[in-house]
């Protein structure tokens, strides 16, 4: 049965709309859309923070990748009305359905706190949600044979970027996507930033298929390039803000100090959930398993540790207590970093545990990029220009990387008001070394 007899027969009577905050209403026309979102492994999604650490800096920021990922559909589904109503030469409607469950599907495999988890144990969220997509037993696997036996790896395809029809997978997979367009305006309604918001509509009007993939009418340009600004703006402001990356760190510190005492036979309370991490010897099920809720009882069970290096790492993370940064440069800092560390060890701590150096960085636009497609804009005649050759203004974002580094230390060494009469003597002098070596934040 082709897609497109499919969707017919599998029509709602009536449609269903989820209440959203972002985009007003989810449309769910099919009942195969409605039992994905039905599916335990798209359920868990409600259990994993969009944000991780970042609501620990932006206190609103507390929505789910399932919320993501519904938003995701409906711009895919927006996307695919608008191309079957204006463009029905250059759009063929039965990549719909495929469309709709990538795009539905596309962060199933993200794990609890992912940025953190994925590095310790060496999981990787886009292998796993190929896995899950494919898996025979998962409830996703089995609603999607429905269509055909096929259509799971055509829908697993679409999100690797393999799928043959470059217009679906640039709808899913490309710098302006629908999975970039709902994060950017979702994370921006959520940590109350304004200037995340870019004009959405308007790009939805101007985004046209043509035969290699997607483009804008030029006259949409610089709602484009706004997008663009946006995007970098929130890069920038939100997503690398230090002190999330801080808790981060953090996290990461305390894994891998449980990680080294599991390796030693002395990590307790040993948390069953996490074991078949630690013993590098998991199944996707066991993945499955794991949310936010893992994780937060992880840290609340590790406060009691009798191991005085987790208990303390385990309090910073639960309190918001995190490791404090300053920025350095990786090219001249090497050795005054070194030497910081070192003084961090000569107080109480392992500079092991309790330092770590982070770097963050983000390319706004990158016209060469080769796994993620450029954007392309339209004109009139059917000529095709990259978007950085019409605006100057994302020409002088593009292609160059932004961020920075930081070593992240014990927040003591940082704070502001120097050691008082009853610290210790060692503390007093380790800090006073400490600060003839910051600047406004910086290693001088
Ligand atoms: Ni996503």
């Amino acid at each position: 049965m082709k897609p497109v007899q499919f969707e017919k027969a599998d029509r709602l009577p009536t449609e269903i709309v989820f209440k959203d905050p972002v985009h007003d209403h989810i449309h769910v026309r099919h009942q195969l859309i409605l039992d994905l979102i039905d599916a335990k492994e798209f359920q868990r999604l409600r259990r994993i923070k969009q944000l991780g650490t970042s609501q620990y800096t932006f206190h609103g920021a507390e929505h789910s990748r399932f919320s993501h990922s519904l938003g995701v559909y409906e711009l895919a589904r927006k996307i695919c009305d608008h191309f079957l109503r204006n463009y029905p030469e250059d759009w063929d409607d039965s990549e719909r359905l495929v469309t709709l469950c990538a795009a539905l599907l596309h962060d199933i495999g993200h794990g609890p706190f992912s940025h953190t988890f994925e590095k310790i144990f060496n999981t990787d969220h886009e292998d796993l949600t190929t896995q899950i997509i494919l898996d025979e037993d998962t409830e996703v696997n089995q609603i999607l044979r429905r269509v055909s036996p096929s259509f799971p790896n055509e829908v697993a395809s679409v999100i690797t970027g393999d799928y043959p029809n470059p217009q679906v997978v640039q709808l899913i997979s490309s710098q302006i996507d629908a999975d970039r367009m709902d994060y950017l305006q979702r994370d921006a309604y959520y940590t109350g930033v304004t200037y995340g918001k870019f004009d959405l509509s308007r790009i939805l009007r101007v985004i046209r298929p043509y035969k290699d993939g997607i483009a804008f009418q030029y006259q949409g340009m610089h709602a484009v390039e706004d997008y663009i600004v946006r995007r970098y703006q929130m890069y920038m402001q939100v997503y690398f803000h230090p002190v999330s990356r801080g808790m981060e760190v953090t996290l990461d510190r305390m894994l891998t100090r449980a990680h080294d005492l599991y390796r030693e036979n002395k990590l307790a309370p040993v948390i069953p959930m996490l074991e078949p991490f630690f013993k590098d010897d998991y199944t996707i099920y066991d993945y499955l398993d794991l949310d936010d809720s893992v994780i937060l009882y992880a840290v609340l069970a590790w406060t009691k540790s009798e191991d005085r290096y987790l208990s303390e790492l385990a309090q910073m993370f639960l309190h918001r207590q995190p490791l404090k940064s300053v920025e350095f440069n990786r090219e001249k800092d090497a050795e005054t970093v070194a030497h910081l560390r070192d003084l961090v060890d000569q107080l109480y701590f392992d500079q092991n545990y309790f330092t770590m150096t982070n770097r963050s960085s983000d390319i706004s636009y990158d016209y060469k990029l080769k796994e993620k497609a450029p954007i392309s804009l339209f004109y009139p005649d059917g000529e095709i220009i990259d978007l950085s050759e019409a605006s100057p203004i994302v020409e002088s974002l593009s292609d160059n990387l932004h961020g920075n580094d930081r070593l992240y230390v014990p927040r003591e060494l940082l704070r502001r008001t120097p050691p008082a009469q009853q610290d210790l003597p060692i503390f007093q002098d380790i800090y006073a070394e400490f600060r003839k070596h910051i600047k406004n934040g910086k290693i001088l």
